[in-house]
């Protein structure tokens, strides 16, 4: 099942990249917005249900305004909502996150298990970035909220780590903007290196769906082919947007 959920507000709701932290709204509108989504997601079978707790996402929030070196991001707060309750929900065992430069999108994933944040236990949390510097800066940044060692972040590239995992893979979210060209075209490279080992019922997040649309086109048919995944939704309610995919 193919569907979009777009809110009235997603063309005007803009963060300043080099402000994370910044209110762009009242809770309550992020909570209705981002609810909205949830319940698109649930329809369609992409989610089993939409509960996740409120005040741990806030908790989390506060940790990484206060632990977490962040010289700019484009994830906005209510994508960090969605981004960790997907991963409340669906409390991915194994989760991978590709291309996640100073660690904020991978904390907004593995935030649903490590942290202030953690609602559920799980068993390896691993971000991947190709700039080794800016892989130790997130790995510095992941080891003052995470004194478990579940979360961690490798320096290497997301196409060659993924393909040689030998576990399950329940959560993949993709964020590389690619090298030597190769742009967010690398999205869909990097989701069929790690296709076989993921499961039936896992996920996969591609964030940017529209502001990179265009370089997303063969990744979003691919996503959007029932033989290859059930259930595919764009969340557009801010100017990047995320793809959500069930297998
Ligand atoms: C634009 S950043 C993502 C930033 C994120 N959207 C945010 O708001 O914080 C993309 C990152 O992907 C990394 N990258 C590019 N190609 C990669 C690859 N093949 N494997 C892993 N990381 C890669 C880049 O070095 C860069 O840090």
């Amino acid at each position: 099942m193919i569907r979009t959920y777009r809110s009235d507000d997603w063309n005007s709701y803009r963060m300043t990249y080099n402000e994370p932290h910044r209110v762009l709204e009242p809770l309550e509108k992020e909570l209705t917005i981002v609810d909205a989504a949830l319940n698109v997601l649930h329809e369609v079978g992409v989610l089993p249900n939409t509960n996740y707790d409120h005040e741990k996402l806030l908790a989390h929030r506060q940790a990484v305004a206060e632990l977490f070196e962040i010289p700019w991001t484009a994830i906005t707060p209510r994508m960090q909502r969605l981004l960790y309750a997907i991963n409340a929900i669906v409390q991915p065992q194994n989760m991978i996150a590709a291309g996640i430069f100073c660690g904020n999108t991978f904390i907004s994933n593995a935030g649903a298990a490590v942290g202030p944040g953690a609602c559920y236990t799980a068993k390896q949390l691993i971000g991947i970035e190709i700039k080794p510097e800016e892989a130790e800066r997130a790995e510095r940044n992941v080891r003052r909220i995470d004194h478990s060692g579940i979360a961690y972040i490798v320096a290497a590239d997301a196409v060659d780590f993924v393909a040689q995992f030998p576990e399950s893979i329940d959560l993949l979210y993709l964020d590389a903007d690619g090298d030597r060209g190769r742009s967010k075209g690398i999205y869909l490279e990097i989701l069929e290196a790690a296709y076989d080992q993921m499961p039936l019922g896992s996920v996969v997040l591609a964030h940017n769906s529209v502001n990179s649309a265009e370089r997303l086109k063969s990744y979003m048919e691919f996503v959007r082919d029932p033989s290859n995944f059930r259930a595919s939704v764009n969340v557009i309610f801010d100017i990047e947007g995320l793809e959500v995919s069930v297998k």
